[in-house]
């Protein structure tokens, strides 16, 4: 500016401030508004509204106040921004007396509360308080009396209030009736109930909406972004958040990390770990800091996904940032290690967990005595077991489930019994899982008339049987008998006909064990006609058909094993056809958002 000899003045002065407190850099902020100071420009209201926000936002919520008593002494006035900026920063902070303390100075200055002031104390309570639906209400009808209250805010608070309270449908209706009736429409309605159907993954609902407000007149704001970023992920449609982020930091908005978080959460849950740790990486390329939350996302997805040094890696990165791990954390550690066969390392963290002061408890327990179950360390496990009745824990379901299945693979069905009856004795039912494990035991040892009768018992208590209970049985079914293996078809059609991919896989595979290559790959030819997805496994299964096809297929040898196999499949696809979620992309993300980017103007609210 001095280049071309332009003069500064406060406003420019505000934009700078609030770059580096949108980047997290907030002590950079604070030299800027010294050098402000310093040269005798007079910091305005929306000034401190920025270092305020910025302190409550770090959770630094008693410098945010300090600050905003020095504002006072200046003489200069919060408005509501400043107050919700401050309220907000107490409800971070789980101090919701204060928060409302704060409300309460700002009732007495005589400022009108808006939908954002009601949106942080709701919130607040939701998180804090057991009877948060009663206190939102009665927040709610405060709000709605008070008599300042203009008629657009008093729509807001009522849509934000639904929204809040999971009662997406009236908020609906309240909004259509105002739009219908002609009344001006706020960012901040169209945002409440954008991230309401965002949060449930019902983003063409979300969508629906933004184009309306795009179509209002209205600009989308870095929430509104950040909502739709959430809903794209929770709803699986992870080729389509990379759009949306590029399009964001185009026009100067932020990402996040709540939106991050998901992401990366999104990215694990659908395998692709390679896009979790893009992800990550571009958000700190952002500057935004990670905090518990996200770290405890990262951490669980790589254990998830068996990468645990990977997880170790971050966890110990977290630790030289500062940030205090939690029982979730070294769980998904524990898990992961153990999941890849190191239960001593596993053992060394429970110990460094209680260390630190936190307790393990029955799910650590649980997921060691799994992981000696997995490397055959049967008295190890038993060892555990008793020590977790030493530190006063008592086993659960699973503690026991893991303890059957671990006896049923040793085939020793009496142990598995045993555990059984003391599960039953501690007043504990098998449960799904329980029953998976005994019928998957006996169709293991050829005892499948016991097996059939392990699934009657399961659906005579009330308990409804699972694909796994499917799959289950149907591979019993494909090594047994033929007359048996019909009667049982007939059974498992009326019982627990569950199928899904694997059960595709498991039938192909039984046609390879009967070397019939030829009939695998026409198989796959008619599910590919269908837009199947193979998985690695269905690949294997098939390159190996394909090694094996010059070898003419033996099926004449046993056409009714043949026939029952073809039987089985085709229901299975025909099943799987019919059961295909359908295909919801009514809106492209492109569109819509290039469309709602062009009518918004200039996003500075600096001024
Ligand atoms: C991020 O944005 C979403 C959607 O606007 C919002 O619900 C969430 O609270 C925001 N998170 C943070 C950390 O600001």
């Amino acid at each position: 500016m001095s280049k071309f000899d332009l003069e500064p003045d406060a406003c420019s002065f505000n934009i700078v401030v609030k770059a580096h407190c949108v980047v997290g850099r907030t002590g950079d902020a604070f030299k800027v508004f010294a050098l402000m100071l310093q040269w005798g420009y007079s910091p305005s209201v929306v000034t401190y509204n920025i270092l305020v926000d910025a302190l409550c936002r770090e959770g630094r919520v008693e410098d945010a106040r300090g600050l905003f008593d020095e504002m006072e002494r200046e003489g200069i006035e919060g408005n509501t921004i400043t107050y919700n900026a401050l309220i907000s920063g107490y409800v971070k902070a789980g101090k919701l007396e204060k928060a409302e303390e704060v409300y309460g100075e700002m009732k007495v200055r005589g400022l009108v509360p808006d939908c954002y002031t009601f949106n942080i104390l709701s919130s607040g309570y939701s998180k804090f308080r057991r009877d948060w639906r009663g206190e939102s209400r009665k927040l709610m009808n405060h709000m709605l009396s008070l008599e300042v209250l203009p008629e657009e805010s008093r729509l807001d608070v009522l849509v934000s209030s639904y929204c809040l309270n999971e009662q997406i449908e009236d908020a609906r209706e309240w909004l259509q009736c105002a739009i219908e009736d002609g009344v001006p429409g706020s960012i901040a309605r169209f945002n409440s109930i954008i991230a309401a159907y965002s949060k449930r993954g019902m983003v063409d609902e979300a969508l629906k909406f933004y184009h309306v407000m795009v179509e209002n007149g209205l600009s989308p704001s870095a929430a509104t972004c950040n909502s739709l970023l959430i809903g794209l992920c929770k709803s699986g449609r992870l080729d389509e958040p990379q759009e949306l982020m590029d399009r964001m930091v185009e026009r100067g908005f932020c990402v996040n990390l709540s939106a991050y978080t998901i992401c990366i959460v999104s990215y694990f849950r659908a395998g692709d770990v390679g896009g979790a740790r893009n992800c990550w990486d571009e958000m700190e390329r952002q500057g935004i800091y990670p905090d518990v939350i996200a770290y405890s996302a990262y951490i669980n997805g790589f254990c998830r996904a068996n990468y645990a040094n990977e997880a170790l890696d971050a966890f110990y990165e977290m630790g030289r940032r500062g940030l205090i791990p939690n029982n979730f954390v070294y769980n998904s550690l524990i898990s992961g290690l153990c999941r890849i066969g190191n239960v001593e390392e596993a053992l060394k963290l429970e110990w460094e967990m209680r260390e630190s002061g936190l307790v393990p408890d029955i799910f650590t327990s649980n997921i060691i005595i799994d992981g000696y179950c997995r490397e055959r360390m049967l008295d190890k496990a038993i060892y555990k077991l008793k020590e977790t009745y030493a530190n006063g824990m008592v086993p659960d379901i699973v503690t026991y489930n893991t303890f059957i299945s671990a006896y049923c693979k040793d085939s020793d069905l009496g142990s598995a019994v045993n555990f059984l009856n003391r599960m039953h004795l501690e007043g504990w039912e098998p449960d799904i899982f329980t029953y998976n494990i005994l019928i998957h035991a006996l169709c293991c040892s050829h005892t499948m008339g016991e097996a059939m009768g392990k699934l009657d018992e399961l659906v005579s208590v009330g308990l409804v049987p699972n694909s796994v209970t499917c799959n289950t049985v149907m591979n019993g079914i494909c090594v047994d008998v033929l007359d048996r293996a019909i009667i049982m078809t007939g059974k498992l059609l009326k019982m627990a006909f569950v199928p899904n991919a694997i059960t595709v896989n498991l039938i192909l595979s039984h046609f390879c064990k009967q070397k019939m290559a030829k009939r695998a790959l026409m198989w796959e030819k008619k599910l590919s006609e269908v837009s199947f997805i193979f998985d690695d496994a269905t690949e294997n299964i098939l390159s190996w058909a394909r090694d094996k096809q010059e070898i003419a297929d033996v099926s004449m040898l046993d056409s009714g094993k043949t026939l029952l196999l073809d039987f089985l499949l085709h229901i299975t696809y025909d099943f799987l056809l019919r059961n295909e979620p359908p295909n919801s992309r009514l809106l492209m993300i492109s569109s819509i958002i290039d469309h709602g980017f062009r009518k918004s103007s200039s996003m500075m609210d600096v001024t």
